[in-house]
């Protein structure tokens, strides 16, 4: 039996279109974390603010990440073949801004920003993120505007402090508990 994909999916419903703008706002509410998928080495490091990351699974260990196709970093995270996530933490506001564009800085000058160092595949990691997810490349997904990433963790590093940053209705913010 053919398993339909997403792009499949679309073709064959006769639900109405959802406009696309109220398909943003009622995303828009819900607080995400705010990681940087990172790759490559020295001159060649690529990295890049994304909040579509999560845990696909602890057996074997996977996480996934959703990466616009337009996106700089996605060429060369195919051809390494690995990428970290780094989940941050409430001090990242600034750091979460450089690796979305925000401040006009591309390519291996946005690591002049955060410290970074290496583990198990090479990917960049950052010494004082939340929780840092180091990742093989294991396959991805197409959708028509994002590659669906699933990353074997290799290592994992998980000392950092325990405020995450989050993003909720367009404002970067950290969890209060109730
Ligand atoms: C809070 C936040 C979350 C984001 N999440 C994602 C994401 O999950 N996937 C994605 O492709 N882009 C995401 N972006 C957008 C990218 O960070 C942005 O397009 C960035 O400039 C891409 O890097 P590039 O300029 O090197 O291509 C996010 C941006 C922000 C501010």
């Amino acid at each position: 039996m053919m398993i339909p994909n997403a792009m499949n999916i679309a073709e064959q419903t006769d639900a109405p279109p959802i406009d696309a703008e109220i398909f943003r706002a009622a995303m828009k509410k819900v607080a995400t974390p705010v990681t940087i998928i990172a790759t490559g080495d020295g001159d060649l490091r690529h990295g890049m603010t994304a909040s579509a990351v999560c845990s696909l699974s602890d057996q074997p260990p996977m996480i996934l990440a959703c990466v616009n196709r337009n996106s700089a970093i996605l060429p060369h995270l195919r051809a390494n073949g690995y990428f970290s996530a780094n989940f941050l933490d409430e001090g990242h506001v600034e750091l979460a801004q450089c690796f979305a564009g925000v401040t006009k800085i591309y390519g291996s000058d946005r690591f002049n920003f955060g410290k970074w160092s290496t583990l198990a595949t090479g990917a960049p990691i950052l010494a004082d993120a939340l929780s840092v997810f180091d990742c093989r490349l294991e396959c991805e997904y197409e959708s028509s505007t994002h590659a669906v990433l699933v990353g074997r963790v290799e290592a994992i590093v998980k000392e950092g402090s325990t405020r995450a940053l989050i993003y909720s209705g367009g404002r970067f913010g950290s969890p209060t508990p109730l």
